[in-house]
């Protein structure tokens, strides 16, 4: 096989976060190599609301219209990411008080933004992150205005502004029992009163040292077990510690600089690198397993140097989650998830 979407394009869609640099195809390998291995494409950070509607009555869709024509070009599965979240809102939404107002706001950005980009855009995550690792419902402006009938009406406008999208619900750790819970009473009400959702993102923000198969495997199940399709919407693995395992001992400690939360800097070691690749192929291997149930696989990033995971949650960290380096290159990690379509 030559590429990730050619070896798995019988399985399911191989994704990537693409930025304006990419989509300005600013680099050229860069670029060659986004074109030969993915499928789909998501927004890392372009359709987000304060970036395409930072002001009441401004929309910026340059990047966004730019994003989906390099989708269109390029033959991609184009991805919508996102119309509702409590993050990266415009700064005017913190200044609406009454729950009219509120209302408003989501319903103009959803008509205006899912509208735009109707029957062009393949998927969209309607809804991000509006659980707590409890699986009760994260406050935000939309919940404590609207209460939890938000996350209905949210689908709704959606439905109504780009009827042929796939609508997906998409949310963090969700493959953990608790929080996994509060994702299933959310689709369930929704189809429940008849409102159309096609999908669940798990978004897969992993770690090498935790990640737990079996959990995964259980919320595939379970989640396709509604009649709805699963994607893997942001995957990465890290391969530094975690600062939050150390909280209790060391609350206090402030981290940044440590060369304890920062040990790769000259180079992954050997022996991560092949930990690493190991635990992508289990994971891929997983995949294959449920493909019947899994729409897409997308990685939450290009390559090493462009991860979000480098200034998270410690700034100026230098991690190796994707299957890219730093040079563009493959890494051992690509080649396990490559050579297990080719072994058969
Ligand atoms: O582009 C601006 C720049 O002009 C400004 O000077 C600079 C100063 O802060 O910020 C730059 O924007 C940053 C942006 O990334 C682009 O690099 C934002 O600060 C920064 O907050 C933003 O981070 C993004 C993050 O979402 C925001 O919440 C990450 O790139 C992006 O990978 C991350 O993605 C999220 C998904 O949308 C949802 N799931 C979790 C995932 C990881 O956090």
């Amino acid at each position: 096989q030559t590429s990730l979407k050619s070896a798995y394009q019988k399985d399911f869609l191989i994704g990537t976060a693409l930025g304006t640099s990419h989509i300005e195809e600013r680099n050229e390998t860069a670029n060659l190599l986004i074109k030969r291995e993915f499928n789909a494409i998501t927004p890392e950070n372009i359709m987000k609301s304060e970036v395409i509607h930072p002001e009441i009555n401004r929309y910026n869709f340059d990047p966004a219209d730019k994003f989906v024509e390099y989708g269109q070009k390029n033959n991609m599965y184009i991805v919508g990411h996102t119309l509702v979240w409590h993050s990266q809102l415009p700064r005017f939404v913190s200044k609406i008080n009454s729950p009219d107002s509120v209302r408003l706001f989501m319903t103009e950005h959803i008509k205006t933004v899912a509208g735009r980009y109707a029957g062009k855009i393949n998927s969209w995550d309607v809804v991000n992150e509006a659980l707590n690792e409890d699986g009760t419902l994260r406050k935000s402006v939309f919940l404590n205005k609207l209460g939890e009938g938000y996350i209905k009406e949210a689908f709704e406008l959606a439905a109504k502004a780009d009827p042929k999208a796939a609508l997906y619900y998409n949310d963090y750790n969700i493959e953990q029992p608790a929080k996994r819970k509060g994702a299933i009473d959310i689709i369930k009400k929704l189809q429940a009163s008849g409102t159309k959702i096609d999908g669940v993102g798990i978004q897969g923000h992993w770690s090498i040292n935790t990640l737990n198969l079996k959990v995964i495997e259980d919320a595939i199940v379970e989640f396709s077990q509604l009649g709805i399709k699963v994607a893997f919407t942001e995957l990465d693995l890290t391969v530094l510690p975690n600062p939050w395992d150390l909280r209790g001992a060391d609350v206090n400690q402030n981290f940044e600089g440590s060369p304890k939360m920062n040990p790769y800097t000259a180079g992954l070691p050997d022996s991560v690198q092949v930990t690493l690749a190991q635990k992508y192929e289990d994971l891929f291997k997983l995949f294959l397993k449920h493909k019947d149930k899994i729409s897409r696989v997308t990685f939450w990033g290009v390559n090493d140097g462009h991860s979000w995971l480098n200034g998270f949650p410690i700034r100026g960290r230098t991690n190796y989650p994707l299957l890219f380096d730093r040079e563009f290159k493959p890494k051992l990690a690509y080649k396990s998830v490559l050579e297990l379509k080719s072994a058969k």
